[in-house]
Protein backbone atom coordinates (compact mmCIF):
# COMPACT_ATOMS: atom_id res chain seq x y z
CA UNK A 1 0.00 0.00 0.00
CA UNK A 2 1.33 3.29 -0.90
CA UNK A 3 0.77 6.71 0.00
CA UNK A 4 1.03 8.53 -3.54
CA UNK A 5 1.20 12.40 -3.98
CA UNK A 6 -0.22 13.39 -7.28
CA UNK A 7 0.12 16.82 -8.39
CA UNK A 8 -2.76 18.51 -10.77
CA UNK A 9 -5.39 15.94 -9.37
CA UNK A 10 -7.81 18.57 -9.95
CA UNK A 11 -7.35 18.54 -13.64
CA UNK A 12 -8.60 16.70 -16.45
CA UNK A 13 -5.87 13.33 -16.44
CA UNK A 14 -5.13 14.02 -12.75
CA UNK A 15 -8.48 13.26 -11.78
CA UNK A 16 -8.81 9.97 -13.59
CA UNK A 17 -5.95 8.62 -11.83
CA UNK A 18 -7.12 9.68 -8.52
CA UNK A 19 -10.45 8.23 -9.34
CA UNK A 20 -8.34 4.71 -10.51
CA UNK A 21 -5.88 4.45 -7.75
CA UNK A 22 -9.41 5.25 -4.95
CA UNK A 23 -11.42 2.85 -6.35
CA UNK A 24 -8.70 0.00 -7.91
CA UNK A 25 -6.10 0.02 -4.99
CA UNK A 26 -5.67 0.32 -1.25
CA UNK A 27 -3.03 2.87 -1.91
CA UNK A 28 -3.70 6.09 -0.32
CA UNK A 29 -3.59 9.73 -2.81
CA UNK A 30 -2.41 13.38 -1.41
CA UNK A 31 -3.85 15.51 -4.12
CA UNK A 32 -1.87 18.82 -4.49
CA UNK A 33 -3.55 21.22 -6.58
CA UNK A 34 -3.58 25.26 -7.11
CA UNK A 35 -7.24 25.15 -8.85
CA UNK A 36 -6.38 27.21 -11.69
CA UNK A 37 -9.52 27.60 -13.91
CA UNK A 38 -8.83 24.01 -15.44
CA UNK A 39 -8.89 22.26 -11.62
CA UNK A 40 -12.25 20.83 -10.47
CA UNK A 41 -12.87 19.23 -7.18
CA UNK A 42 -16.33 18.26 -8.40
CA UNK A 43 -14.23 15.92 -10.75
CA UNK A 44 -13.42 13.82 -7.93
CA UNK A 45 -16.94 13.83 -5.72
CA UNK A 46 -17.07 10.18 -6.03
CA UNK A 47 -13.47 9.34 -4.42
CA UNK A 48 -13.32 12.71 -1.64
CA UNK A 49 -14.75 11.09 1.19
CA UNK A 50 -12.55 8.28 1.08
CA UNK A 51 -10.04 8.02 4.17
CA UNK A 52 -7.39 7.36 1.63
CA UNK A 53 -7.98 10.59 0.00
CA UNK A 54 -6.40 14.18 1.02
CA UNK A 55 -6.79 17.67 -0.67
CA UNK A 56 -3.75 20.34 -0.18
CA UNK A 57 -4.31 23.38 -2.09
CA UNK A 58 -0.88 24.63 -2.89
CA UNK A 59 0.39 25.90 -5.99
CA UNK A 60 3.68 24.06 -7.26
CA UNK A 61 5.75 26.48 -7.06
CA UNK A 62 5.45 27.79 -3.23
CA UNK A 63 8.39 25.59 -2.02
CA UNK A 64 7.69 26.35 1.55
CA UNK A 65 4.18 24.53 1.33
CA UNK A 66 5.64 22.03 -1.06
CA UNK A 67 7.90 21.23 2.16
CA UNK A 68 5.48 21.21 4.33
CA UNK A 69 3.25 18.50 1.93
CA UNK A 70 6.12 16.53 2.17
CA UNK A 71 6.83 16.29 5.90
CA UNK A 72 3.31 16.05 7.00
CA UNK A 73 1.86 12.75 4.77
CA UNK A 74 5.25 11.46 4.33
CA UNK A 75 4.68 9.98 0.51
CA UNK A 76 6.40 6.85 -1.26
CA UNK A 77 5.74 8.69 -5.02
CA UNK A 78 5.14 11.49 -6.78
CA UNK A 79 3.45 11.77 -9.86
CA UNK A 80 3.59 15.39 -11.20
CA UNK A 81 0.42 15.88 -13.58
CA UNK A 82 0.09 19.98 -12.64
CA UNK A 83 0.55 22.36 -15.91
CA UNK A 84 -0.49 24.66 -17.61
CA UNK A 85 -1.85 22.85 -20.87
CA UNK A 86 -3.93 23.73 -23.29
CA UNK A 87 -1.85 25.11 -26.91
CA UNK A 88 -4.15 27.99 -27.31
CA UNK A 89 -3.48 29.85 -23.84
CA UNK A 90 -0.27 28.85 -24.08
CA UNK A 91 0.01 31.04 -27.33
CA UNK A 92 -1.54 34.89 -25.94
CA UNK A 93 -0.14 34.07 -22.67
CA UNK A 94 3.49 31.89 -22.15
CA UNK A 95 3.92 33.64 -18.96
CA UNK A 96 1.69 30.84 -16.96
CA UNK A 97 3.20 28.00 -18.99
CA UNK A 98 6.95 29.16 -18.09
CA UNK A 99 6.29 29.96 -14.40
CA UNK A 100 4.09 26.47 -13.62
CA UNK A 101 5.64 23.82 -16.56
CA UNK A 102 9.53 25.32 -16.03
CA UNK A 103 9.36 26.57 -12.57
CA UNK A 104 6.84 24.49 -10.82
CA UNK A 105 8.61 21.55 -12.13
CA UNK A 106 11.77 22.65 -10.40
CA UNK A 107 10.85 23.85 -7.12
CA UNK A 108 8.49 20.20 -6.80
CA UNK A 109 11.63 18.00 -8.04
CA UNK A 110 14.09 20.27 -5.26
CA UNK A 111 11.45 19.78 -2.24
CA UNK A 112 10.89 16.24 -3.25
CA UNK A 113 14.64 15.33 -3.58
CA UNK A 114 15.33 17.18 -0.25
CA UNK A 115 12.57 14.81 1.24
CA UNK A 116 13.92 11.36 -0.66
CA UNK A 117 17.42 12.89 1.15
CA UNK A 118 16.04 12.63 4.72
CA UNK A 119 14.60 8.97 3.74
CA UNK A 120 16.23 5.77 4.29
CA UNK A 121 16.94 2.03 3.36
CA UNK A 122 14.15 0.52 1.22
CA UNK A 123 11.67 3.61 1.84
CA UNK A 124 14.23 5.56 -0.07
CA UNK A 125 15.31 3.18 -2.82
CA UNK A 126 11.68 2.48 -3.67
CA UNK A 127 10.66 6.48 -3.69
CA UNK A 128 9.58 7.12 -7.35
CA UNK A 129 8.93 10.66 -8.88
CA UNK A 130 7.20 10.06 -11.79
CA UNK A 131 6.47 13.03 -14.58
CA UNK A 132 4.20 12.82 -16.60
CA UNK A 133 4.65 14.60 -19.91
CA UNK A 134 3.14 14.76 -23.28
CA UNK A 135 3.81 13.20 -27.10
CA UNK A 136 4.32 17.64 -28.59
CA UNK A 137 7.80 18.18 -27.03
CA UNK A 138 8.91 15.58 -30.47
CA UNK A 139 7.49 18.31 -32.39
CA UNK A 140 5.58 17.05 -35.46
CA UNK A 141 5.47 13.64 -37.63
CA UNK A 142 5.67 13.82 -41.56
CA UNK A 143 1.79 13.40 -42.92
CA UNK A 144 0.25 11.20 -45.15
CA UNK A 145 -0.11 14.58 -47.67
CA UNK A 146 3.77 14.39 -47.53
CA UNK A 147 4.87 11.07 -47.82
CA UNK A 148 4.20 7.35 -49.13
CA UNK A 149 4.69 3.97 -47.42
CA UNK A 150 4.95 3.37 -43.71
CA UNK A 151 4.79 6.18 -41.65
CA UNK A 152 6.63 7.12 -38.98
CA UNK A 153 5.99 6.71 -35.17
CA UNK A 154 7.61 8.93 -31.87
CA UNK A 155 9.45 6.53 -29.92
CA UNK A 156 11.41 7.16 -26.54
CA UNK A 157 14.37 7.92 -28.76
CA UNK A 158 13.03 10.47 -31.11
CA UNK A 159 14.85 13.85 -30.71
CA UNK A 160 12.77 16.61 -29.24
CA UNK A 161 11.88 19.10 -31.45
CA UNK A 162 9.06 21.55 -29.51
CA UNK A 163 6.86 23.71 -31.53
CA UNK A 164 4.56 25.90 -29.44
CA UNK A 165 5.13 27.63 -25.98
CA UNK A 166 3.14 25.28 -24.32
CA UNK A 167 5.20 21.96 -25.79
CA UNK A 168 8.86 23.98 -25.15
CA UNK A 169 7.51 24.03 -21.54
CA UNK A 170 7.12 20.65 -21.48
CA UNK A 171 10.21 19.45 -23.28
CA UNK A 172 12.11 22.11 -20.76
CA UNK A 173 10.74 20.10 -17.39
CA UNK A 174 11.27 16.78 -19.03
CA UNK A 175 15.42 17.64 -19.49
CA UNK A 176 14.97 19.09 -15.63
CA UNK A 177 13.43 15.70 -14.69
CA UNK A 178 16.26 13.97 -16.18
CA UNK A 179 18.94 16.18 -15.52
CA UNK A 180 17.97 15.44 -11.36
CA UNK A 181 18.10 11.99 -12.18
CA UNK A 182 21.56 11.98 -13.75
CA UNK A 183 23.35 14.58 -11.45
CA UNK A 184 21.65 13.55 -8.63
CA UNK A 185 20.32 10.30 -8.77
CA UNK A 186 16.86 11.08 -8.09
CA UNK A 187 15.26 8.47 -9.15
CA UNK A 188 12.82 9.60 -11.94
CA UNK A 189 10.52 8.33 -14.63
CA UNK A 190 9.08 10.33 -17.80
CA UNK A 191 6.26 9.18 -19.47
CA UNK A 192 4.63 10.96 -23.16
CA UNK A 193 1.28 10.12 -24.43
CA UNK A 194 -0.49 11.64 -26.90
CA UNK A 195 -4.28 13.55 -26.64
CA UNK A 196 -6.42 12.11 -24.35
CA UNK A 197 -10.26 12.47 -24.31
CA UNK A 198 -13.30 11.27 -21.85
CA UNK A 199 -15.30 12.67 -19.54
CA UNK A 200 -14.57 15.50 -17.32
CA UNK A 201 -12.56 17.28 -19.93
CA UNK A 202 -12.20 20.89 -19.87
CA UNK A 203 -14.85 22.14 -22.42
CA UNK A 204 -11.72 24.40 -23.84
CA UNK A 205 -10.33 21.00 -25.79
CA UNK A 206 -11.79 20.22 -29.04
CA UNK A 207 -13.70 17.16 -28.23
CA UNK A 208 -15.79 18.62 -25.24
CA UNK A 209 -16.34 22.02 -26.91
CA UNK A 210 -17.62 20.34 -30.08
CA UNK A 211 -20.06 18.65 -28.39
CA UNK A 212 -20.86 21.80 -25.63
CA UNK A 213 -21.45 23.48 -29.26
CA UNK A 214 -23.13 21.22 -31.19
CA UNK A 215 -26.08 20.92 -28.25
CA UNK A 216 -25.90 24.30 -28.04
CA UNK A 217 -26.42 24.96 -31.89
CA UNK A 218 -23.52 26.78 -32.16
CA UNK A 219 -20.82 26.77 -34.72
CA UNK A 220 -18.07 23.67 -34.71
CA UNK A 221 -15.14 25.35 -35.06
CA UNK A 222 -12.24 23.41 -37.11
CA UNK A 223 -8.84 25.08 -37.06
CA UNK A 224 -7.52 25.14 -40.92
CA UNK A 225 -8.57 22.00 -43.01
CA UNK A 226 -8.99 19.95 -40.23
CA UNK A 227 -6.57 17.82 -41.76
CA UNK A 228 -4.32 17.60 -38.41
CA UNK A 229 -3.61 13.44 -37.00
CA UNK A 230 -4.16 12.82 -33.59
CA UNK A 231 -3.50 10.05 -31.49
CA UNK A 232 -6.37 9.58 -29.31
CA UNK A 233 -6.30 7.82 -26.13
CA UNK A 234 -9.04 7.28 -23.58
CA UNK A 235 -8.47 9.24 -20.15
CA UNK A 236 -9.60 5.98 -18.23
CA UNK A 237 -6.54 4.02 -20.18
CA UNK A 238 -3.85 6.40 -19.59
CA UNK A 239 -4.73 6.24 -15.76
CA UNK A 240 -4.04 2.84 -15.78
CA UNK A 241 -1.03 3.14 -17.81
CA UNK A 242 0.36 5.94 -15.43
CA UNK A 243 -0.16 3.63 -12.48
CA UNK A 244 1.61 0.58 -13.70
CA UNK A 245 4.41 3.02 -14.54
CA UNK A 246 4.77 4.41 -11.35
CA UNK A 247 4.40 0.97 -9.24
CA UNK A 248 6.21 -1.57 -12.13
CA UNK A 249 8.27 0.83 -14.05
CA UNK A 250 11.88 1.08 -14.10
CA UNK A 251 13.70 4.22 -12.31
CA UNK A 252 15.36 6.29 -15.68
CA UNK A 253 13.02 5.22 -18.14
CA UNK A 254 11.24 7.01 -20.44
CA UNK A 255 7.51 5.42 -21.71
CA UNK A 256 5.56 6.60 -24.50
CA UNK A 257 2.19 6.42 -24.31
CA UNK A 258 -0.81 6.22 -26.85
CA UNK A 259 -4.21 4.50 -28.21
CA UNK A 260 -3.18 3.23 -31.75
CA UNK A 261 -5.67 5.75 -32.79
CA UNK A 262 -4.76 8.18 -35.80
CA UNK A 263 -7.34 10.63 -36.59
CA UNK A 264 -7.70 13.58 -38.87
CA UNK A 265 -9.55 16.35 -36.44
CA UNK A 266 -12.04 16.98 -38.91
CA UNK A 267 -13.09 13.10 -38.88
CA UNK A 268 -13.24 13.46 -35.04
CA UNK A 269 -15.85 16.37 -35.48
CA UNK A 270 -17.84 13.98 -37.88
CA UNK A 271 -18.03 11.37 -36.37
CA UNK A 272 -18.88 13.31 -32.40
CA UNK A 273 -21.66 14.87 -34.83
CA UNK A 274 -23.19 11.11 -35.97
CA UNK A 275 -22.78 9.86 -32.35
CA UNK A 276 -25.10 12.86 -31.31
CA UNK A 277 -27.55 12.40 -34.22
CA UNK A 278 -28.55 9.11 -33.48
CA UNK A 279 -28.31 10.19 -29.38
CA UNK A 280 -29.93 13.63 -29.52
CA UNK A 281 -31.54 13.82 -33.05
CA UNK A 282 -32.87 17.08 -34.34
CA UNK A 283 -34.84 18.81 -37.69
CA UNK A 284 -30.54 18.41 -39.12
CA UNK A 285 -27.79 17.52 -38.49
CA UNK A 286 -24.97 18.34 -36.45
CA UNK A 287 -22.63 17.92 -38.74
CA UNK A 288 -24.36 21.50 -40.55
CA UNK A 289 -22.51 23.30 -37.76
CA UNK A 290 -19.16 22.49 -38.98
CA UNK A 291 -17.07 25.75 -39.58
CA UNK A 292 -13.64 26.57 -41.02
CA UNK A 293 -11.40 28.81 -38.95
CA UNK A 294 -8.42 30.36 -39.28
CA UNK A 295 -5.76 27.96 -38.55
CA UNK A 296 -3.56 27.95 -35.11
CA UNK A 297 -0.21 29.32 -35.32
CA UNK A 298 2.68 27.04 -35.39
CA UNK A 299 -0.17 24.35 -36.18
CA UNK A 300 1.95 20.88 -35.78
CA UNK A 301 0.62 18.51 -38.43
CA UNK A 302 0.48 15.04 -36.84
CA UNK A 303 1.43 13.12 -33.69
CA UNK A 304 1.62 9.25 -33.66
CA UNK A 305 3.13 7.24 -30.54
CA UNK A 306 5.02 3.63 -30.53
CA UNK A 307 3.39 2.44 -27.38
CA UNK A 308 5.32 -0.60 -28.05
CA UNK A 309 7.74 -0.24 -24.87
CA UNK A 310 4.74 -0.03 -22.75
CA UNK A 311 3.16 -3.19 -24.05
CA UNK A 312 6.57 -5.19 -24.42
CA UNK A 313 7.68 -4.12 -20.59
CA UNK A 314 4.60 -3.41 -18.55
CA UNK A 315 2.02 -5.17 -20.21
CA UNK A 316 -0.30 -2.64 -20.85
CA UNK A 317 -2.06 -2.32 -23.80
CA UNK A 318 -5.16 0.50 -24.29
CA UNK A 319 -8.61 -1.37 -23.90
CA UNK A 320 -10.71 1.21 -25.33
CA UNK A 321 -11.02 1.78 -29.34
CA UNK A 322 -11.81 5.23 -30.61
CA UNK A 323 -15.30 4.38 -31.15
CA UNK A 324 -16.08 2.92 -27.94
CA UNK A 325 -14.56 5.61 -25.60
CA UNK A 326 -15.68 8.44 -28.41
CA UNK A 327 -19.41 6.76 -27.60
CA UNK A 328 -18.81 7.17 -23.90
CA UNK A 329 -17.29 10.02 -24.01
CA UNK A 330 -20.35 12.07 -25.69
CA UNK A 331 -22.92 10.41 -23.44
CA UNK A 332 -20.97 10.98 -20.03
CA UNK A 333 -21.36 14.91 -21.42
CA UNK A 334 -25.06 14.78 -22.33
CA UNK A 335 -25.52 13.14 -18.94
CA UNK A 336 -23.47 16.02 -17.15
CA UNK A 337 -24.03 19.34 -18.36
CA UNK A 338 -24.36 20.40 -14.62
CA UNK A 339 -20.43 19.65 -14.44
CA UNK A 340 -20.21 21.50 -17.66
CA UNK A 341 -22.01 24.47 -16.18
CA UNK A 342 -20.02 24.68 -12.73
CA UNK A 343 -16.52 24.20 -14.44
CA UNK A 344 -17.17 27.33 -17.28
CA UNK A 345 -18.79 29.28 -14.15
CA UNK A 346 -18.95 32.65 -16.76
CA UNK A 347 -15.32 33.11 -17.34
CA UNK A 348 -14.88 31.16 -20.67
CA UNK A 349 -17.39 30.50 -22.70
CA UNK A 350 -16.06 28.52 -25.56
CA UNK A 351 -14.82 31.56 -27.25
CA UNK A 352 -11.59 31.35 -29.48
CA UNK A 353 -8.40 31.27 -28.13
CA UNK A 354 -4.63 31.51 -29.57
CA UNK A 355 -4.82 33.34 -32.60
CA UNK A 356 -1.86 36.02 -33.21
CA UNK A 357 -4.69 39.17 -33.64
CA UNK A 358 -5.31 38.05 -29.82
CA UNK A 359 -1.69 37.94 -29.06
CA UNK A 360 -0.99 41.66 -30.89
CA UNK A 361 -3.78 42.97 -28.85
CA UNK A 362 -2.24 41.72 -25.44
N1 LIG B 1 -4.63 16.39 -21.97
C1 LIG B 1 -3.84 15.68 -22.76
O1 LIG B 1 -4.26 15.25 -23.82
C2 LIG B 1 -2.41 15.39 -22.34
C3 LIG B 1 -1.67 14.48 -23.10
C4 LIG B 1 -0.39 14.14 -22.67
C5 LIG B 1 0.13 14.71 -21.52
N2 LIG B 1 -0.58 15.62 -20.82
C6 LIG B 1 0.01 16.16 -19.58
O2 LIG B 1 -0.71 15.61 -18.49
C7 LIG B 1 -0.78 16.55 -17.42
C8 LIG B 1 -2.23 16.77 -17.04
O3 LIG B 1 -2.94 17.27 -18.17
P1 LIG B 1 -4.48 17.64 -18.07
O4 LIG B 1 -5.03 17.59 -19.44
O5 LIG B 1 -5.12 16.85 -17.00
O6 LIG B 1 -4.37 19.17 -17.61
P2 LIG B 1 -5.48 20.11 -16.98
O7 LIG B 1 -5.21 21.47 -17.51
O8 LIG B 1 -6.84 19.53 -17.14
O9 LIG B 1 -5.17 20.07 -15.40
C9 LIG B 1 -4.03 20.68 -14.85
C10 LIG B 1 -4.21 20.71 -13.33
O10 LIG B 1 -3.02 21.31 -12.77
C11 LIG B 1 -3.41 22.28 -11.81
N3 LIG B 1 -2.36 23.31 -11.75
C12 LIG B 1 -2.02 24.20 -12.73
N4 LIG B 1 -1.03 24.99 -12.29
C13 LIG B 1 -0.72 24.58 -11.04
C14 LIG B 1 0.25 25.00 -10.07
N5 LIG B 1 1.08 26.02 -10.32
N6 LIG B 1 0.30 24.34 -8.90
C15 LIG B 1 -0.54 23.31 -8.63
N7 LIG B 1 -1.48 22.89 -9.49
C16 LIG B 1 -1.56 23.52 -10.69
C17 LIG B 1 -4.74 22.83 -12.31
O11 LIG B 1 -5.49 23.43 -11.27
C18 LIG B 1 -5.39 21.57 -12.87
O12 LIG B 1 -6.11 20.88 -11.87
C19 LIG B 1 -0.08 17.82 -17.92
O13 LIG B 1 1.22 17.82 -17.40
C20 LIG B 1 -0.07 17.67 -19.43
O14 LIG B 1 1.05 18.31 -19.98
C21 LIG B 1 -1.86 15.95 -21.19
Amino acid sequence: MLKILVTGGAGFIGSAVIRHIIQNTQDTVINVDKLTYAGNLESLACVMDSARYAFEQVDICDHAELDRVFSTYQPDAVMHLAAESHVDRSITGPADFIQTNIVGTYTLLEAAREYWNTLEGDRKSAFRFHHISTDEVYGDLPHPDEMIGNLPLFTETTPYAPSSPYSASKASSDHLVRAWLRTYGFPTIVTNCSNNYGSYHFPEKLIPLVILNALEGKPLPIYGKGDQIRDWLYVEDHARALYKVVTEGKVGETYNIGGHNEKQNIDVVKTICVILDELRPKKTQYAEQITFVTDRPGHDRRYAIDASKMSRELNWQPQETFETGLRKTVEWYLANQDWCNNVQNGSYQRERLGTLEQELQS
